[in-house]
């Protein structure tokens, strides 16, 4: 048995072969994660001391970092003492994963490619989860796919996921071909560490596509709680018809930024990608929260763009929706 020592001080024992995000919270620790397939770097740490082994490639890492000593505890397991010099620790709690059935009960194509689907859980159900946070949805099949949800809790057990079609894509078959309302399908959640943090600064949203997805879950519940914070929420698409999503009736210091990243001459909006229109945007990077969903690529440039421009990286949150791969180690 290992120890790990986390850059806070927070100490605790990792199994041999077990990676050391699930040992810490088998023993209580909190880190960052997304994906636990070592792709998405949420839970990437730095090495002081220790050896440790990658149980599955940690393709989001790049050769550089992994050569300055970083790693990705989701899918390392450590072999002797190991003490980082630098981890995503979280302070807060968040609910505990469990399987739990459900319903579909509507399906609504929004664009060619895009799906709103809904879902309720049996009205008995004790289960709930933190606006930003994921699941598994357990398709026919036992096939497992990760989706954020998009909606604050508390609406009478209903759940909503915005859902991409990937050709060929296992689950997207049966999103797209086959299925139906009245459908019976199981989730494993809530998933993920990619909830708003206690700040008071002004909050910028970064959504690429179905990435609004768990912005819009934290809209509508900053919006319960009183909407007091400068919010603007940034979402790329390719082309106009691809914006499934535009905000309801707002607070007035709300703003709504569509950016499309392909040129269409009927459209007046802005163009490139959300990253460089937020660095257009804000000359004080230093004041602001970003929060930033989506795909991989935009959340890796937007992390480089805007830290090098002043943003703290401490205030720059992600959640990437890298596809799904198989689990080094089930929790
Ligand atoms: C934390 C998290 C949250 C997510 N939330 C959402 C969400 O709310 N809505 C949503 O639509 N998706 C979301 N995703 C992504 C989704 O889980 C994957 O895209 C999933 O693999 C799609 O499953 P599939 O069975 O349709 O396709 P698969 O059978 O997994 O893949 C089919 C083909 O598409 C490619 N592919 C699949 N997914 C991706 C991807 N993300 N990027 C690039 N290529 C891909 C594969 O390489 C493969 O060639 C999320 C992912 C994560 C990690
Ligand atoms: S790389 Fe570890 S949680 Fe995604």
């Amino acid at each position: 048995m290992a120890r790990v020592s986390l850059a806070s001080g927070v100490e605790f024992d990792s199994e041999p072969d077990v990676p050391i995000l699930l040992s810490g919270e088998k023993h209580g620790a909190r880190l960052e994660y997304s994906c636990r397939t070592g792709r998405c770097i949420s839970c990437k740490a730095l090495v002081l001391s220790g050896v440790t082994t990658a149980l599955q490639h940690e393709s989001g890492l790049s050769a550089e970092e992994q050569g300055a000593g970083w790693i990705l505890t989701c899918v390392r397991s450590a072999d002797s003492d190991v003490v980082f010099a630098e981890d995503n620790e979280i302070e807060f709690d968040l609910p505990r994963a469990v399987i739990v059935p459900l319903r579909v009960t509507a399906l609504e194509r929004v664009t060619e490619d895009i799906l709103v689907v809904r879902l309720r859980l049996a009205p008995s159900a004790c289960w709930d989860y933190v606006p930003g946070q994921h699941v598994e949805i357990i398709g026919p099949n036992g096939i497992r796919r990760a989706y954020s949800l998009a909606g604050a809790p508390g609406r009478h057990s209903a759940l909503e996921l915005h859902v991409k079609r990937y050709p060929g894509g296992e689950l997207s078959e049966y999103w797209f071909g086959e299925a139906a309302v009245g459908d019976l399908l199981r989730l494993r959640g809530p998933l993920g560490t990619f909830v708003l943090r206690e700040s008071d600064r002004p909050l910028v949203f970064l959504a690429t596509g179905t990435g609004i997805a768990p912005v819009k879950a934290m809209l509508e519940h900053l919006e319960q709680v009183g909407p007091q914070r400068p919010v603007t929420v940034y979402l790329g698409v390719r082309t106009a018809a691809e914006l499934h999503w535009k905000p309801p009736a707002w607070p007035a210091h709300w703003d709504f930024v569509p950016v499309l990243s392909r040129c269409d001459r009927s459209w007046s909006g802005r163009t490139g990608y959300v990253q460089e229109a937020l660095l257009a945007d804000c000359p004080n990077l230093a004041a602001i929260d970003v929060y930033a969903c989506g795909s991989d690529a935009m959340i890796r440039d937007a992390r480089r763009l805007l830290v090098a421009a002043g943003l703290d990286p401490r205030r720059f949150f992600s959640d990437a929706f890298v596809e799904s791969a198989p689990r080094v180690a089930d929790e």
